[in-house]
């Protein structure tokens, strides 16, 4: 029998059938991977069977019995939940406590354990998460993939049948990212998982059975190799195969767009960048590359103005802008897609880019060839729209304000494998219109694929930088620094 079953089920919202009589099920013990374009209605279905929201039409069942309806929590103790969503960790308690409290919640009243099966419990949830080192460390001392991590123990804490991930490797990089994939396969056989996930090596090499999403209606199913075959997922869904050309040509003698010097930023007392120098010239493709918590998202930040350097000095052209705040900044023509689709207004889709659209090549009417998803999503709010289609609403809103400079924070996150080979033809088309970038960016093919240049940032300093081609003559700085070889770099 199936452990999770989803019948004809259909949501609406407003004008738009988000998922249009959607059937699929999931035996006990399987793993079933959910994939699709960005805006197909995969996490909306998420959010059906884990009950945040009722179906319009339509039912979900969890073995006999009829869920859909039935609240979050309820479920949680049914042995369904889904994680990633708002994380329910408590920081300044020890990962145990975390586990405790959670295994204890999920149980109520009526299953009583004894203060020892939950300790050998909470124990055994640490193994499985590879976190029984950290046991009684503050869960505020976890890094970013760690957390992550404890998330998926709080669920297995409560005893889960049914796991719901959405897009667990988004955002992690590196050995983090492999963490968190290794963790995922080996999770104790009889749990039924279901797994949205853009990465395809990993998903399809983890499934026994694939569902295909694409706008609302379940496009293909079966086998993962079967289905990746499939013509029509190819079209919509996977692209052609990339052809990541790296550019062997040294680096172009073209006159500095940005020039960076000693630049030390940081939070609270502590460093995070300590005293950076790089340059940008005009016209190139600047590359920045490192793990999660290196600084990158520090650097780009102080450029943009939104966070004061403790020192050093930052120009455009001739002109300092080191103390200048953000928005005399994008009057200079700097413009920023800001990482995990943040700083989006209360506005609708087409107000998002009408304010932030300046006279230049890029107009609304290219933007919306570009990316038709938001044409269509234009009447709604932002704030709405699926992951991916943000994330195209935040590299859009960058471009219609036609600047000198784009500062680019992980743009490729939360794309489909289509849209992030589309990121690599538009930044390609925006250097051979001769615009000039700052990309940040833990996709290592994507990136060596469109960079002039690139630097190399670990622990707030820079460590490497040369051409694309001079990185790849020393691959073992891309295991050292990005805990990558560049086979492996989608993982
Ligand atoms: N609360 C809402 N109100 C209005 N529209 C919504 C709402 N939630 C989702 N949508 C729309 O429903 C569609 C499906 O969204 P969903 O988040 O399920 O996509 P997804 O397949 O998870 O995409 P991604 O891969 O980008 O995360 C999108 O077009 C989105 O804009
Ligand atoms: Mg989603």
């Amino acid at each position: 029998m199936s452990e999770v079953r989803v019948e004809q089920v259909s949501k609406r919202f407003g004008g738009l059938l988000a998922l249009n009589r959607v059937s699929l099920e999931a035996r006990s013990g399987e793993r079933r991977a959910i994939i699709g374009p960005n805006g197909a209605g995969k996490t909306t279905l998420f959010r059906i069977i884990s009950g945040e929201m009722s179906p319009t039409e339509g039912q979900v069942y969890l073995g006999s019995k009829r869920i859909d309806g039935t609240p979050p929590e309820h479920l949680a103790r049914s042995g369904l939940a889904r994680t990633f969503q708002h994380s329910s960790i408590f920081p300044e308690l020890s990962l145990a406590e975390n586990l405790t409290l959670s295994a204890l919640a999920a149980r109520g009243q009526t299953h009583r354990l004894s203060r020892m099966q939950l300790e050998k419990k909470v124990f055994e949830v640490l193994a499985q998460v590879g976190l029984e080192d950290k046991a009684h460390q503050p869960a505020a001392d976890l890094s970013h993939g760690e957390k992550r991590q404890l998330e998926i123990g709080l669920a297995l804490a409560q005893n889960t049948r049914v796991l719901l991930l959405d897009e667990p490797l988004a955002g992690l990089a590196g050995a983090e990212r492999r963490h968190m994939a290794e963790l995922i396969a080996r999770l104790p056989q009889q749990l039924t998982l279901l797994l949205i996930e853009h990465n395809l090596d990993f998903a399809l090499g983890l499934a026994h059975q694939v569902s295909v999403l694409h706008y609302g209606e379940l496009l293909a199913e079966g086998q993962p190799d079967a289905v990746v075959k499939d013509p029509k997922v190819q079209e919509v869904y996977v692209g052609q195969a990339a052809s990541a050309q790296i550019n062997p040509k040294d680096r172009p003698q073209k006159p500095v767009l940005l020039r960076v010097k000693g630049l030390k930023a940081g939070y609270g007392g502590a460093l995070v960048l300590e005293g950076v120098d790089l340059e940008v010239r005009q016209g190139e493709v600047v590359a920045l590359l490192g793990r999660n918590g290196m600084g990158k998202t520090t650097l780009i930040h102080t450029l943009m103005g939104l966070m004061h350097p403790m020192g050093g000095e930052v120009r455009l052209e001739q002109q300092e802008i080191t103390s200048l705040p953000p928005q005399s900044r994008a009057a200079l023509g700097i413009s920023l897609v800001p990482q995990g689709r943040r700083m989006l207004s209360e506005l609708l889709v087409e107000e998002e880019l009408i304010l932030a659209q300046r006279p230049g090549p890029w107009s609304i009417e290219k933007i919306y060839q570009l990316f038709p998803r938001l044409e269509e999503r234009g009447r709604f709010y932002s704030t709405s729209l699926s992951g991916g289609e943000q994330q195209m609403l935040a590299l859009s809103r960058a471009l219609v304000a036609n600047p000198r400079l784009v500062l680019m924070d992980e743009p490729s996150e939360g794309l489909s494998p289509l849209m992030v080979k589309h990121v690599g033809e538009i930044i390609h088309e925006l250097r051979q219109s001769g615009e000039t970038i700052l990309l940040a960016e833990q996709n290592v093919d994507l990136a060596l694929g469109v960079a002039d240049y690139v630097y190399i940032l670990e622990h707030g300093q820079l460590v490497f930088e040369g051409t694309p081609g001079q990185i790849l003559q020393q691959r073992h700085r891309l295991q050292e620094y990005l805990g990558v070889g560049k086979e492996e770099a989608r993982l």
